[in-house]
């Protein structure tokens, strides 16, 4: 090599060095970009709302910078219309060059964008929707909602093992609302219990009134009901209306319909209804405490779990590009949440290693007064619960 082509090939080195050290700090300026997808109008909006509310508050609290990266949050509204998610998601995949897609407000909406979150080896972080196949419609979905199954099965159980014999059903008539029913169904009948009637209400504009109509005749010893978030108050308007709370006949069921979002404004005809959930914001821990009182602080009312779940989300969101020092190839960030385990307001929480699904505890609770407002006491835990209703093991 001569003296010149030596120093050329130092110099060609050179600038190969500075792109590579160069491509660091250029980077590090790229901000990373969240396309959060949420159903802000329509039916689901109180989803979406929570949702996007809790990810403020949490850069709020954090800031918008992690491991040297800036976060933007790109909100796009699909009115939890799936056709709307998928082409949303497909814009902000190509177009956007997003680094992760989040949000998602109900199951369809998270099925339709499954396929772009595995084309585009992009994290989908999945924050509101229920049903237990979800995760396994791309391995580049990491949840951090919760399923039907976790909690259906644990009233199920419940039900059957505190005197309530005959039950009839009343589910909203797409997937989460067929897990929770089959998932209640096996548990209670297992432990003895008789489904006296079925009933699925349609997602859209449900009508309760012929359901409970019949139920004051049919008295059942509880209807077991799993409405999504944003319904439960329509429900227990038309349940208080028709007199079912004097009927003795009690509202069990997944937490869904006892949503703190609408929780307060249900009346007593809400007292006593016993739920088992994941989230509520009565739930006494001081990290819950701060996130209760920080919430109602930003936002005039208390967060419900769909708040929750949001909030979890972005703080996972943050913890993975931690881990990664800020690189957002999606491989590496889907192992880095990949049995990550942090505390949240509802309690310990981790990401099942395996199935990439949240795993928590569920609460049995029982509607009370305190203080003057209605909330969701808890009276039982039972420790990180996984899902049960995967496909596949
Ligand atoms: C869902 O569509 O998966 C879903 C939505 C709201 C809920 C539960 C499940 O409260």
């Amino acid at each position: 090599m001569s003296f010149r082509t030596g120093l050329l090939s130092l110099a060609a080195t050179g600038i190969a060095l500075a792109v590579a050290a160069g491509a660091a700090p250029a980077s590090a300026q790229e901000s990373v970009k969240i396309g959060l997808i949420l159903p802000m109008t329509g039916g689901q909006a109180s989803t979406g709302k929570q949702i996007d509310n809790a990810v403020k508050l949490y850069m709020q609290q954090k800031g918008d910078t992690v491991a040297g990266r800036k976060i933007e949050i790109i909100l796009k509204d699909d009115g939890a219309v799936p056709d709307n998610t998928k082409r949303i998601a497909q814009e902000l995949i190509v177009n956007e060059k997003v680094n992760f897609i989040a949000g998602f407000g109900v199951t369809p909406a998270a099925l339709a964008a499954a396929p772009l979150a595995t084309q585009g080896k992009i994290p989908q972080i999945v924050m509101a929707a229920g049903t237990s196949i979800i995760t396994e419609r791309s391995p580049y979905i990491v949840r951090t909602s919760f399923t039907l199954a976790q909690s259906s099965t644990i009233i199920g159980d419940w039900a059957a093992r505190n005197g309530i014999k005959k039950v009839a059903t009343l589910t909203s008539d797409y997937a989460p609302g067929n897990d929770a029913l089959n998932f209640f169904k096996q548990n209670f009948t297992a432990g003895g219990g008789e489904i006296v009637e079925e009933v699925k209400v349609p997602l859209a504009n449900p009508d309760f009134a012929p359901f409970l109509q019949r139920m004051k005749d049919a008295k059942p010893d509880a209807v077991f009901v799993f409405v999504p978030a944003g319904q439960g108050g329509n429900f227990m308007k038309q349940y208080a209306e028709r007199g079912l709370d004097k009927s003795g006949i009690r509202v069990i069921g997944p937490g869904d319909v006892m949503d703190d979002d609408l929780l307060n404004n249900m009346g007593d005809a809400a007292l006593g209804t016993v739920t088992a959930h994941h989230y509520s914001a009565a739930h006494p821990s001081a990290m819950n405490k701060e996130f209760v009182a920080a919430y109602k602080k930003a936002y005039g009312n208390r967060p419900g779990f769909m708040a929750v779940s949001g909030y979890d989300g972005i703080h996972m969101i943050y913890e993975a590009l931690k881990k990664t020092g800020g690189k957002t190839d999606g491989d590496a960030l889907v192992a880095a949440m990949k049995g990550m385990k942090w505390e949240s307001p509802r309690g310990p929480i981790s990401i099942d290693p395996e199935t990439r699904d949240i795993v928590q505890n569920i609460y049995i609770r029982k509607v009370e007064k305190v203080d003057g407002e209605l909330y969701n006491v808890e009276f039982a835990t039972f420790e990180a619960v996984k899902d049960s209703g995967k496909t596949k093991k």
